[in-house]
């Protein structure tokens, strides 16, 4: 029973709208955007010979809508609870925050990438139930980027998300409108990610054989989703598109690649735009990443264009075959973005990315420099310095390692001898230190932790003091505790 592909046409998700003003939080005599945003389980057509799916959307979509912002101008969200009681993926309830005595469908919505006040930030243990809402205030004092919302509530992200709780969010700024690139219809936010379908059409999320944890450590699903269609097309005009892409699955990394290999241009990262467009054939996504990319159909007039992930075809480009005028650029450089030096980090940080056995359940877990998420903190970076972050990965996977509030910049990976490091809790590198890409060469926010690898980012904590997390966004890995607080101290007046 293979469906047929390529039926259905891309949904692009609709531009969440603006209920009412009310006063800024930070200026009683300004007046801020509220928007009011429904979450809810909904029933969505993923292909055309499929009954609808259940999920959870906002608004009555998932991805939920997408926010069109500006960099400066504030906004407010009022995050409306109202989904069932009985959660429709398996809880485990061994998960630390997910214990029996907790409600078993709560939700907290974190805005991916945003500089947040703590109180807005989406923590963990804020989650509310159906019938509650949050307010959540987002000043938006940022560059351009694509940011993206989901939800974050403690022993249950995972399902959440996968039940299809994320939604795109777009800053923007003047910097990034006079450039000229292709904007409009030619700019398309692709929301890509993997799910288990049923032959019923019904999401389905695996459980492990432990009678006592029906954790999984990752999960790799049969199908793959771009905003929320299976196999889905999109018809465009042979002219240049910009894609503003993120990875929203649960474990799987992307391999992104027109066609064969076709050239694409590169323009922008997790955080925004690059210095210059780089060249590409190909782009590794990690989960929570995001790529910016520019691909001009001219030269395949009439044809028809795949966009694949190694072995998955995920979406098809249907070419017009009627030449058109394309008057959008790709120019260089895009911004300018100033390294910063090693030396402007007042100190480093040596943290580890281990495997651990959980007692409870007798499974394997993660954590983040072998503290579970309920120790006190132990990361304290005060406002407005830089550190460098040694993120040491002791484990056999890669991970991709996420911290709330900030940006960041990739310095580089190593090799280095992880039983010697086990050993004696020395490290020994056993290669020469591999300089970021140009594709990673930007701000970021998620950075692929390599295995057998310590990735050195450095890190200028800006914006506000307070309590966040940084976590990996292998969800399943998040949820099993491989996630921690981390706090902002004030700056010296
Ligand atoms: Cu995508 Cu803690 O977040
Ligand atoms: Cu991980």
């Amino acid at each position: 029973n293979k469906l047929t592909p390529y039926v259905d046409a891309l949904p692009i998700p609709p531009i969440v709208k603006n209920s009412e003003m009310r006063p800024d939080p930070d200026d009683a005599h300004k007046m801020l955007s509220l928007y009011r945003v429904t979450i809810e389980e909904i029933q969505q057509k993923v292909h055309r010979d499929l009954p609808p799916t259940r999920m959870w959307g906002f608004d009555g979509s998932s991805p939920g809508p997408t926010f069109e912002t500006r960099s400066g101008q504030g906004l407010i969200v009022e995050w409306v609870n109202k989904l069932p009681l009985k959660h429709f993926l398996p809880v485990d309830h061994t998960l630390h925050g997910a214990e029996p005595d907790k409600p078993e469908v709560r939700c907290v919505i974190h805005l991916h990438g945003g500089r947040t006040p703590p109180g807005s930030d989406g923590y963990p243990e804020d989650w509310v139930v159906p019938g509650k809402s949050l307010t959540y205030h987002y000043p938006n004092r940022q560059d351009a980027a694509m940011l993206f919302y989901h939800d974050h509530t403690m022993g249950i992200n995972r399902l959440n998300v996968y039940a299809g709780l994320q939604g795109m969010f777009l800053v923007r700024d003047e910097m990034e409108d006079k450039l000229n690139l292709p904007k409009g219809k030619y700019e398309v936010p692709l929301l890509l990610c993997d799910r288990f379908l049923r032959s019923d059409g019904q999401l389905e999320y695996p459980v492990s054989g432990n009678p006592r944890s029906p954790w999984v450590p990752e999960v790799y699903s049969n199908v793959m989703l771009a905003n929320g269609k299976l196999s889905p097309y999109l018809d465009v005009e042979p002219r240049k598109y910009r894609f503003r892409v993120m990875n929203g699955s649960n474990a799987r990394f992307f391999r992104l690649s027109f066609g064969n290999l076709l050239e694409m241009d590169v323009i922008g990262s997790d955080q925004g735009l690059l210095a210059s467009p780089v060249k590409a054939n190909r782009v590794l996504l990690a989960p929570a990443e995001r790529t910016d990319i520019v691909f001009d159909f001219r030269a395949y007039a009439g044809e028809k264009i795949l966009l694949r992930s190694d072995s998955f075809d995920i979406m098809q480009f249907r070419v017009a075959s009627k030449s058109v005028a394309d008057n959008s650029t790709v120019p260089a450089p895009l911004r300018s973005i100033e390294r910063i030096p090693q030396s402007h980090a007042i100190r480093t940080r040596r943290l580890t990315l281990d495997e651990s056995m959980n007692k409870v359940q007798q499974s394997m877990g993660m954590l983040l420099n072998n503290t579970p998420w309920h120790m006190p903190v132990t990361e304290k970076p005060r406002l407005n310095t830089a550190e460098i972050w040694e993120l040491v990965n002791l484990t056999e996977d890669t991970h991709p390692i996420h911290l709330h509030l900030v940006k960041f910049q990739l310095l580089g990976r190593r090799s280095f001898n992880v039983f010697h490091f086990q050993d004696k809790g020395e490290l020994i590198y056993t290669g020469t230190a591999i300089a970021p890409t140009p594709e990673e060469a930007g701000w970021k926010d998620t950075v692929r932790c390599e295995t057998g690898q310590v990735t050195r980012i450095i890190v200028p904590f800006e914006g506000y003091p307070g309590r966040y997390v940084w976590h990996c966004h292998i969800l399943e890995h998040e949820d099993n505790e491989m996630m921690r607080p981390y706090e902002v101290l004030p700056g010296d007046k």
